[in-house]
């Protein structure tokens, strides 16, 4: 096990900790953009409250309740939707950042799980997300799809990838590309190199709003 990895039990045997579970819902898609790029997966993730792109999911409280039933639970809030999670749905768990309030000893625990869906599930979730879910609007921004298609400009997973994520979240869709076959590492290698160069414009494109900015201020 990679390290600051833990097994499902040995997590749940910290009595102590803060636990959050998070999930990769997807499906399949045969559908194209501009009728000729094969989409072939649809990846729900979502603009958080803070402005990062993170997954579905948050707290549990497994002396209530267990970690996939806190999950389905946190599902119907955010998604408008109580998408049954199971233990085989289990992916990793592991200590939560050092910047935010974990410890190894004594702070959060983050469980990430992957649950595939037939397409029509897909595009039912993203209307009651938009619809039915309480926390539309509030903790939750919008669903948003992850494009893994690259276009000739280099539009699409590269560019996707260089926005900012919460936590892991980055690593963990990565993971879950490979581990599920929906990426060739050959791929996922190129557009990670692509969104190192996007980053470097972005810091230059920050750089010169924020010299506007200023010059409207004097
Ligand atoms: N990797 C690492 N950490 C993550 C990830 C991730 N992929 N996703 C979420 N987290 C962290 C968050 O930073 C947070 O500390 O897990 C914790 C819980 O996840 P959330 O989805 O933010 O929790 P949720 O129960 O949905 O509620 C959000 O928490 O931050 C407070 O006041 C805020 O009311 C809000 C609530
Ligand atoms: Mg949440």
């Amino acid at each position: 096990m990679a390290s600051g990895q833990l097994s499902r039990a040995e997590a749940l045997a910290c009595t102590g900790c803060r636990h959050a579970c998070h999930v990769m819902l997807y499906s399949d898609t045969k559908s194209q953009l501009f009728g000729r790029i094969p989409i072939r997966h649809i990846i729900l993730m979502q603009m958080r409250f803070d402005g990062l792109l993170g997954f579905p999911g948050g707290f549990v409280n497994p002396s209530k309740e267990s970690l996939e039933e806190g999950l389905t639970r946190e599902l119907l809030e955010e998604i408008g939707v109580a998408v049954p999670i199971l233990e085989e749905n289990h992916v990793e768990s592991c200590y939560g950042p050092v910047s935010s309030t974990a410890s190894a000893s004594s702070g959060l625990i983050l469980h990430f799980y992957a649950k595939k869906l037939e397409e029509e599930q897909i595009l039912d979730i993203e209307r009651s997300a938009a619809s039915t879910a309480i926390e539309h609007g509030h903790e939750v921004l919008g669903m948003v799809r992850v494009p893994l298609y690259q276009t000739r400009g280099e539009g699409g997973l590269s560019l996707f990838l260089s926005h900012s994520f919460i936590g892991n979240a980055r690593l963990q869709l990565m993971d879950c590309l490979m581990r599920f076959g929906l990426i060739s590492a050959k791929h996922l290698h190129k557009a990670l190199s692509h969104s190192v160069e996007t980053h470097k414009h972005t810091a230059q494109d920050l750089e010169s709003a924020l010299a506007l900015i200023q010059r409207k201020q004097n």
